[in-house]
């Protein structure tokens, strides 16, 4: 455990900004931002700096708990950690995202380059130890030369809270646990199998029975219908598309980075498709409201290279979109009837830009709301 001595002051005042529209933004650099949109009268929106920490490290990955105001950053870097505020526990390096669970009283960690499932009480101090730490197996290696060992990509809590699922790009596996929210305690209650080479990476709920998951290696996203019995999940994969105009298959070097659901709407990012080159893209789904079948029915710009983070405010009406390479937020409208993304309506550059396929350039983006 390390004190954040440099976010000890300015980290509150950033923290505490409710009344603007604003971004939290974190840079591969060591750096948490907060940016302010605010309209202008012609109809578009400014993006100005409100402030900025730095964390160190190699942040990748934002939670934010708006009741609590606090945001938990994973860091990616060779000495791991995660930091709540100014308190950060020590953390195998690698940690790629986070999540609360059990009434948030605890935080679930993976660890994609060293394959680790952790786990902690909340709130982090000075004597937080790991309360799991799992290293995740795989019986053979996969097809794809990334799939040697597992990677876990992310940790998603289920709408019951009473699971938490992990995306694992280098097992193919939808790992399930169930969650004991008194103890925080994750018991595996086996995995959803995916075919060689798929590698799963982000996954989003929709409704209580609804579970898309955004395939890296694939890119492709599927649906799968979801059931409980027994005191476990069980998934069923319902649909496959695939996240490109006219269903075409993804150009080589193509990867599909995040999956959100708003209302009856999907949106999944293809970094590195170069669909509006030199920029990227961002794939619009509408969701059949009975079934959740997926219709692929717009593809726009995401104003920069390598989008690996984005989020759709909950009004519905803007998307902040994190260009990794690139290293710009850019903000883009979007029309909530139809689901579809508008042009982009502001654009601002964040520290250094990235190089292609480095952990470096922008990390992660958010509302703050
Ligand atoms: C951030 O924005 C809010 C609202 O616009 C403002 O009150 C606050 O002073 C700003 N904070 C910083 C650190 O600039
Ligand atoms: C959950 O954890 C508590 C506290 O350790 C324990 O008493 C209880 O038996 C656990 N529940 C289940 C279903 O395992
Ligand atoms: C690419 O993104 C940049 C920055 O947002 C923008 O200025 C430019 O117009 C975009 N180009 C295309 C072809 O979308």
């Amino acid at each position: 455990m390390r004190l954040l001595i440099s976010s000890l002051g300015l980290l509150p005042a950033l923290l505490d900004v409710i009344c603007a529209i604003n971004i939290f933004v974190s840079h591969y650099q060591g750096t948490l931002q907060s940016l302010t949109v605010t309209p202008t009268s012609g109809g578009g929106y400014t993006l100005t700096t409100n402030g900025t920490v730095i964390i160190g490290g190699q942040p990748s990955w934002l939670t934010f708990d708006s009741a609590s105001r606090v945001l938990y950053v994973s860091d990616e870097g060779n000495t791991g950690s995660l930091t709540s505020v100014a308190a950060e526990a020590d953390a195998p390096g690698g940690a790629v995202a986070n999540v609360l669970y059990g009434n948030k009283r605890y935080v679930a960690s993976v660890n994609y380059g060293s394959s680790l499932l952790t786990t902690y009480k909340l709130p982090l101090s000075s004597s937080t130890q790991t309360l799991q730490n799992m290293k995740l197996t795989q019986s053979a290696k996969g097809p794809n030369s990334r799939q040697d060992v597992p990677h876990p990509h992310q940790t998603v809590v289920d709408p019951s809270g009473n699971f938490l699922l992990v995306p694992d790009l280098g097992a193919d596996l939808i790992r399930i646990y169930s969650i004991n929210s008194s103890s925080g305690t994750l018991t595996s209650c086996g995995n959803f199998v995916e075919a060689g080479g798929t590698g799963p990476r982000h996954a989003a709920f929709w409704g209580d029975k609804t579970l898309f998951v955004a395939n890296e290696l694939a890119n492709t996203v599927h649906r799968f219908s979801v059931a409980y019995s027994g005191g476990c999940m069980t998934l069923t994969k319902e649909q496959s598309l695939n996240t490109m105009a006219g269903g075409k298959s993804a150009p080589s070097g193509t990867k599909v980075g995040e999956v959100h659901v708003h209302d009856n709407f999907l949106i999944v990012s293809n970094r590195r498709d170069l669909s509006f080159s030199p920029n990227d893209s961002l794939a619009t789904f509408s969701l059949d409201a009975s079934t959740g079948a997926m219709t692929l029915t717009g593809v726009t710009s995401s104003g920069g290279t390598y989008p690996r983070t984005f989020q759709i405010n909950k009004a519905g009406d803007l998307v902040a979109i994190g260009d990794q390479t690139t290293a710009n937020v850019v903000v883009v409208k979007r029309d909530i009837t139809t689901g579809l993304l508008g042009p982009q309506v502001a654009s601002m550059r964040i520290g250094t830009v990235g190089q292609a396929e480095s952990d470096n350039g922008l990390s992660a983006v958010l509302w703050d709301e």
